[in-house]
């Protein structure tokens, strides 16, 4: 079986999950669930980052330990990824034994190969953004920091230096080799040209002026910059540099590291050195998306505009929150998000289109045939070769974007087959087909056509929204596995043709204009 290994970032534990983490966990989420329903072998690792002088603060405002204060949040976090149905399997943490264990083996083999060194640094550091800078790249930004924009410390203290400048011309290699290395495309250019084109320098890669981190074991009170505990974690789960690490030999590579767009440097130029110093494969791909924008401003725990997604959930439902993030705007760049767009959308695409295309048919199967489809001779429409046609394709189609973590142009294939389906309703006129005993055999075809879209419309969505196919099914009464398999949704009309109906709650109930 092909396997297939996907991660999310490591989220900092300084406070608890919000709308910015739910959107990257969830289209890694949909992802992992759209390659498990194409046959790979699916791991999917999500996690906290937990060490750093931004968390060690967080707990001290909290007044508890760092290690109580994360317990915590890790309680939290995992309990919102079981509110959104995000189905991980694995959650690592860096304050794990095992973690620390690998990377402090990690950092020991560097340092015995000559790799990692000891100096001095005097620089710029963001706390917020855990973030060393030159001189120059604070002067370029204004006088701040380019990610977050507020002031940044001047440190200076012992510490040990990664060769990382070594490696320059090897990662240069392999992304020159390696076009889909970094994607989408806008992101590599901006790699290239910021970071890889005015040349690496070695990267500090421990702190002696705080405390909550790896120790480096060997020369105590250094604890390792936290970006260095924390890459690792994508192998370290797997259990490389361990004693048992059978799933890092079979998963690893990972096939795709997903990250938001400010630490896309560190992914595609940090990590993959240290796995190049240390001879490992590196990861096949690290996809840097957008930023999720409400009026126009990054939300986030730093700049103090954090939205948790829990009362979205109540409010909307979990599908419906998770199309709504997927769906509104594309994967790569940034989307600016509004409350009213999110309802409009809300109500023309889910309670509109998909609820009612639901809810007619269900309606008709029972007020024209008691809720059973008759099993008539062939009465076709002149309609339903288009309606076939469009609904066959569609997850070939869907495939091809789903593949590039295109999932808003997926979904709008799905959506394409569902206005479709409406459009045949009122092409075919049930309606008026029912009034005449003689075209009863029409009609069922009719409503036969309308069951068959309905499911495969519920295994197009099924990625992104779970538990609807099963609202879908159970109202059709589908419940043979061979008509959910993502294959089976290339071939029209394997349902039997006497459906049988069962109504139920209304899928999306519309929602007023706040
Ligand atoms: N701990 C590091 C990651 C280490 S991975 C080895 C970190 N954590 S974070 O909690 O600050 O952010 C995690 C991710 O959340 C980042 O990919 C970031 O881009 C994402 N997001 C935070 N706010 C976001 C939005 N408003 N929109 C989309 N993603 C955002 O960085």
């Amino acid at each position: 079986m092909k396997t297939y290994y996907l991660t999310t970032p490591i989220y900092y534990l300084n406070g608890e999950p919000h709308l910015g983490h739910t959107y990257c966990t969830v289209a890694a989420d949909a992802l992992a669930r759209y390659k498990k329903a194409r046959g790979y072998d699916v791991k999917f690792l999500t996690g906290a980052d937990e060490h750093g002088q931004k968390v060690e603060r967080a707990a001290q405002e909290a007044g508890l330990t760092p290690q109580d204060f994360c317990d915590g949040l890790v309680a939290t976090y995992k309990e919102v990824w079981a509110l959104l149905n995000i189905e991980y399997d694995y959650f690592q943490r860096t304050t794990s034994p095992a973690h620390k264990a690998a990377v402090k083996n990690i950092f020991k083999k560097l340092y015995d190969q000559g790799d990692i060194y000891k100096g001095s640094y005097e620089g710029l550091y963001c706390t917020p953004c855990e973030t060393f800078f030159t001189e120059q790249q604070v002067k370029d930004a204004g006088g701040v920091c380019s990610t977050c924009g507020r002031g940044v410390d001047k440190i200076s203290e012992e510490c040990y230096f990664f060769r990382l400048g070594k490696y320059q011309a090897a990662l240069e290699a392999h992304m020159e080799a390696n076009p889909e290395f970094i994607m989408p495309a806008s992101r590599r250019n901006e790699m290239i040209n910021n970071f890889l084109k005015p040349g690496l320098t070695d990267l500090c890669v421990s702190r002696t002026s705080f405390s909550w981190g790896v120790e480096v074991d060997f020369d105590p009170g250094h604890v390792m910059y936290v970006w260095v505990d924390a890459l690792p974690n994508y192998a370290t789960a797997l259990g490389f540099m361990s004693d048992d690490d059978a799933d890092y030999q079979k998963y690893w590579p990972a096939d795709v590291h997903l990250v938001g767009k400010e630490i896309t440097r560190f992914h595609t130029i940090i990590w993959p050195c240290i796995m190049l110093a240390l001879g490992e494969p590196l990861p096949k791909q690290i996809y840097g998306h957008g930023w999720l924008q409400i009026e126009g401003q990054k939300l986030g725990k730093s700049l103090g505009n954090a939205i948790d997604p829990r009362p979205l959930a109540a409010e909307f439902g979990v599908d419906a929150l998770r199309y709504l993030l997927l769906r509104e705007f594309a994967f790569g760049p940034d989307g600016n998000l509004t409350r009213s767009a999110f309802i409009n959308r809300y109500n023309a695409d889910l309670a509109n289109d998909l609820g009612n295309l639901l809810s007619r048919t269900v309606g008709m199967v029972e007020k024209y045939f008691g809720g059973t489809l008759p099993v008539c001779g062939p009465a076709p429409s002149p309609h339903d070769a288009d309606l076939a046609a469009l609904a066959t394709t569609m997850l070939t189609k869907a495939e091809n974007h789903f593949d590039k973590l295109h999932f808003s142009e997926a979904l709008a294939e799905t959506w394409r087959v569902i206005s479709r389906a409406n459009k045949y309703i009122d092409e075919n006129a049930p309606w008026v087909l029912a009034k005449d005993p003689a075209r009863h055999a029409e009609l069922a075809n009719v409503l036969y056509c309308l069951a068959e879209t309905l499911r495969i419309v519920a295994i197009a969505i099924a990625p992104v929204m779970p538990a609807t196919p099963d609202i879908i099914r159970a109202q059709l009464n589908i419940t043979d596995p061979a008509f959910t398999t993502w294959e089976s949704g290339k071939h029209f009309g394997l349902l039997p043709r006497e459906v049988r109906v069962t109504k139920g709650e209304g899928a999306f109930p519309r929602r007023e204009k706040a």
